[in-house]
């Protein structure tokens, strides 16, 4: 495999949304995505096999705040290293936009998500109850500080 990270726009909405739809039991809708596609205040990255998006990330900012909100590797491509790329050119991307720390929530029984996030330095700072549905269960909320 031949990996590309690449900033996404608006011609990967159809992509994304596919990944979207396999990866998540509450999928983000159409509209979600074209705006963050389009926003001047996120930035979603891709990782390509050829022309195929085969993952993606999503961090977005408020000042020197961030938030991850999103990362998804398509199934076939998991535990080959796509997902730990895309963090990597998060962190990047982090760091040339001066932000100070990132923030996200995870399904507490998340581990390989956990795990991704521990690796590329984030701490747990909290938990908050009953955040997701379907099926219910807490969040655990994590922070990546930068500066
Ligand atoms: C989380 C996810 C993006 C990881 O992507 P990936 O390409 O498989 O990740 P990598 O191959 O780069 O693995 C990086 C690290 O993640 C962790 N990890 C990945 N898969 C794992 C698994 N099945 N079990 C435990 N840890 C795992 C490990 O720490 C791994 O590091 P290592 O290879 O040194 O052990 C992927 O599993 C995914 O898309 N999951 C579904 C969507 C999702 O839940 N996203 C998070 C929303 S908050």
């Amino acid at each position: 495999m031949i990996l590309e990270i690449k900033v996404l726009g608006a011609e990967h909405l159809e992509d994304v949304l596919k990944i979207e739809e396999e990866c998540f039991s509450k999928p983000w809708s159409e509209n979600s995505v074209k705006e963050l596609l389009l926003s001047e205040k996120a930035e979603l990255l891709g990782a390509f096999d050829g022309d195929r998006l085969i993952g993606y990330s999503c961090l977005e900012w408020v000042l020197d705040e961030g938030s991850l909100t999103n990362i998804a590797v398509s199934d076939e491509y998991r535990k080959m290293g796509v997902g730990s790329q895309l963090m990597a050119a998060l962190m990047k991307t982090a760091e040339e936009k001066e932000l100070a720390f990132i923030t996200l929530e995870v399904r507490v029984s998340n581990l390989p998500a956990v795990n991704l996030y521990r690796k590329f330095g984030f701490l747990d700072v909290g938990t908050r109850r009953n955040y997701y549905d379907a099926p219910r269960e807490d969040a655990l909320l994590m922070t990546r500080y930068i500066k």
